[in-house]
């Protein structure tokens, strides 16, 4: 993966475009974040909670029964079995040994699938901060649990709407933005995913990359190849995926990020600025459009800024699958492999299951793929669409 130049961009996407209000703050995380990234006491501790309190490294998995189904050997990468059950754990540490480095007493945070949002209440009960978490009332709704262990965890959950809609990730981040504006002296904002003003999406990315070091030295051991032939994760802003490609982007591997068809902005986004950075947002004549997905997760309608560089110059494709297809794909590995995965994650093994069976993926080609979280959270919304 590449650094983004000094202004924040991954070619022409990401910057940091802020109210004037938020600059110095933005910047002040950029500086901290480079400063503590360089600093091994600040790296040793965080590898030290990576181990000792998430639980890493997490395994790779050899999929036996799915892969004789589909006629592809199917790895994952098994970041379900992460602490608080996603990848969103990796990031959130970091951050918080961040804003504690920095003196801050409190995390903001936006989660839509609310597992960022539980990793950061998570942090804040474990580094004695507090924390409040923005989360649209559609999401509050679809993800009841989740608002239930953040509430357990300590944190405060604010439900947001709009006039226009009922509130999902998008109206989350933007009550998180305004929040931040007024406690820019005692919280630091813990973004989730690689997305937002610089220098989120990269310093995210750095703090996720854990998943593709990992994977790789363990592909190493595990294959003769060394390298599997594809690389997948699904895309919501594209955390996981840009972790688990920073291991293998300097490799021959195909990398693919999976976004649901209802949500997929690399795509079908067009050229905008939303949320502090420039990506592609699904929008018309300017107005950015609701993005759909039964995964909460996956229905942000724009993309992390990076994931749109490495489309332009070809270096990971984007394709997307319905819910349909997602749900299918979840009970197959659920019944094959007794692995109950995210909905989100579901939408990487759909495109899986479907390129095997067009023959998009060759019969006997590796495909590692990230389970980005499990999917108890989501039983609920699976009972009710199967019903
Ligand atoms: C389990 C899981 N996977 C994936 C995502 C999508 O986020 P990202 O694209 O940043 O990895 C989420 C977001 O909430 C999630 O909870």
């Amino acid at each position: 993966m590449t650094e983004p130049d000094a202004t924040g961009r991954f070619g022409r996407f990401g910057g940091r475009f802020l109210p004037e209000a938020l600059m110095p703050a933005a910047k002040a995380v950029e500086a901290a974040f480079r400063e503590a990234w360089a600093d091994p006491a600040f790296t040793t501790e965080y590898r030290r909670l990576l181990t000792h309190y998430a639980g890493r490294p997490t395994p790779v998995t050899e999929c036996a029964r799915l892969s004789r189904a589909l006629g592809v050997r199917v790895l994952l990468k098994r970041e379900d079995l992460a602490h608080t059950g996603s990848h969103k754990i990796n990031n959130v540490l970091g951050q918080a040994l961040l804003a504690r480095r920095t003196g801050k007493r409190k995390l903001i945070a936006e989660t839509g699938a609310g597992q960022h949002g539980v990793a950061t209440a998570t942090a804040a009960a474990l580094l004695d901060l507090s924390c409040t978490v923005y989360m649209g009332e559609e999401d509050v709704r679809r993800q009841a649990l989740n608002v239930f262990r953040m509430e357990l965890l300590g944190a405060e959950v604010v439900p947001v709407s709009s006039a226009t809609n009922a509130g999902t990730l998008k109206e989350a981040t933007n009550a998180a933005l305004r929040a931040w504006v007024n406690e820019t002296e005692e919280a630091h904002y813990c973004l989730g995913s690689v997305m937002g003003p610089h220098p989120y999406p990269w310093m995210v990315r750095e703090f996720q990359r854990v998943i593709g070091d990992e994977a790789r030295a363990q592909c190493a051991e595990l294959l003769p190849t060394a390298v599997p032939d594809v690389v997948v994760a699904c895309v919501g802003g594209g955390s996981n995926a840009a972790g688990t490609f920073a291991g293998f982007v300097g490799t021959p591997a195909r990398l693919v990020g999976v976004e649901a068809a209802g949500g997929s902005a690399v795509d079908k986004g067009v050229l905008g600025v939303l949320h502090g950075f420039t990506s592609h947002f699904l929008q018309e004549e300017s107005q950015v459009l609701e993005a759909h997905s039964i995964s909460a997760g996956l229905d942000y309608p724009g993309v992390g800024p990076e994931h749109v560089h490495l489309a332009e110059r070809g270096r990971a494709q984007y394709p997307s699958v319905t819910d349909e297809q997602a749900l299918r794909a979840l009970r197959l590995v659920t019944r094959l492999e007794g692995i109950l995965p995210a909905l989100e994650s579901a939408h990487a093994l759909a495109w899986v299951v479907d390129a095997a069976g067009t023959g998009e993926l060759p019969a006997g080609s590796t495909v590692l793929v990230t389970l980005s979280g499990r999917g108890d959270k989501d039983v609920q919304q699976i009972r009710e669409h199967l019903r």
